[in-house]
C-alpha cells in the first residue's frame, strides 16, 4: 500500500519521466528480507515447541535416577534385622554394592513434641540406631562396609550399644571408630540426634512400620516379619533381589544413553540449521 502510494506521488511529482525502478526495486528487497525473516522466525518456533522436540528432549538424564536405590528399615535391637541383614542384604551388597545406592532407615515408636524419640527398646537402641547412622554418614558411598559393619553388630544386637562389641566388629570389618566417635559427640550429641529424628521421620513418611523392610527404588522389595518373610513377590533369595537390581540398573544405563543420543540429535539438527542453543 506505502509503496504503491509512494509510487504513486514519485509518478504525480514527476509526470514527464518514466516511473523510476529503484524504489520498487529496493522495497521488494526489502518485502523478501521480512518474509524470509518471518520463516525462519516460524520455523525456529515450530521447531523449538514442537512434540518433537520435546520427545528428545525430556525427561533429561539428569531427573531420571542413574543407580537404583535400596532401603532397609530397622528396629536395632530387633532379630528381624539380624534375618533380613544376614539372610537377604548382606549377601546381596557384597554383589552388587557398585551397582546400588543403598540405605539404612531407622523405625522408632514416636517423636514427641518436645524432639525426644522414643525407641521400642529404650534409649539404650536409639543410641545403638544413631551410632549406626553416624557410621552410614561416615561410610558413605561404601555400603560394604557398611552393611558388614552393621550385618555384625546385629547379628549379636542384644550387646547394642557396648563399646566392646563395636571395636569388635570394627575390627572384623575394618571400620575406623574415631570419625563415628565424633559424628556421635558433635553439637553435644545434637548432631546426632538429628540424623536420628531425620531417619525416623523417613520410615514415617513412607509409611514403614515393620522392622526388616526392604524398598528397592521405593517399592516394598520384601519384609521380614518375625519367623516369615512376607510382601515379597519375587521370593526372599538373594539372587532374586541381585537380579533385580542388576535389571534395574542396566536398565537405567540404556535409558540414558538413549536420552543422550537423542539430545545429540537436537544439538546436531539445531547447529545445521543454524539455530545455536
Ligand atoms: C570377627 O571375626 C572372627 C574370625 O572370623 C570371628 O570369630 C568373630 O566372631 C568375629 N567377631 C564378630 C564380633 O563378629
Ligand atoms: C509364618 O508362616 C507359617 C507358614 O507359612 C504360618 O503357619 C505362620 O502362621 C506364619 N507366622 C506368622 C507370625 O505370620
Amino acid at each position: 500500500m506505502m509503496n504503491t502510494k509512494l509510487s504513486t506521488v514519485i509518478v504525480v511529482g514527476t509526470p514527464t519521466e518514466k516511473p523510476r525502478r529503484q524504489p520498487w526495486g529496493f522495497s521488494q528487497a526489502l518485502r523478501l528480507t521480512a518474509f524470509l525473516a518471518l520463516i525462519l522466525v516460524v520455523v525456529y518456533n515450530v521447531f523449538q515447541f514442537s512434540p518433537v522436540r520435546q520427545r528428545l528432549t525430556w525427561p533429561s538424564p539428569s531427573t531420571e535416577k542413574k543407580t537404583p536405590a535400596l532401603e532397609l528399615h530397622i528396629i536395632s535391637k530387633c532379630p528381624n534385622a539380624m534375618h533380613a541383614l544376614t539372610e537377604l542384604v548382606l549377601p546381596t551388597i557384597e554383589r552388587v554394592h557398585d551397582k546400588v545406592d543403598f540405605k539404612l532407615s531407622i523405625i522408632a515408636r514416636e517423636i514427641s513434641e518436645d524432639g525426644s524419640v522414643q525407641c521400642l527398646h529404650g534409649p539404650s537402641e536409639c543410641e545403638g540406631s544413631t551410632f549406626e547412622l553416624c557410621t552410614q554418614e561416615q561410610l558413605y558411598p561404601d555400603s560394604e562396609t557398611l552393611v558388614g559393619f552393621v550385618e555384625c553388630l546385629t547379628a549379636d544386637y542384644h550387646q547394642i550399644p557396648a563399646r566392646e562389641h563395636y571395636e569388635a566388629c570394627a575390627s572384623n570389618h575394618t571400620v575406623d571408630l574415631a570419625p563415628i566417635d565424633r559424628c556421635m559427640a558433635r553439637d553435644g550429641g545434637a548432631y546426632g540426634h538429628n540424623l536420628l529424628v531425620e531417619s525416623v521421620q523417613h520410615s514415617k513418611d513412607v509409611s514403614v512400620r515393620i522392622s526388616g523392610t526392604i524398598r528397592l527404588n521405593e517399592q516394598i522389595y520384601c519384609i521380614r516379619d518375625g519367623p516369615n518373610w512376607t510382601n515379597c513377590p519375587n521370593g526372599p533369595g538373594v539372587d532374586e533381589l541381585v537380579d533385580a537390581i542388576e535389571k534395574l540398573h542396566d536398565a537405567a544405563s540404556c535409558y540414558d544413553g538413549q536420552v543422550n543420543l537423542a539430545a545429540g540429535y537436537v544439538a546436531d539438527v539445531s547447529s545445521k540449521l543454524g539455530l545455536g542453543q
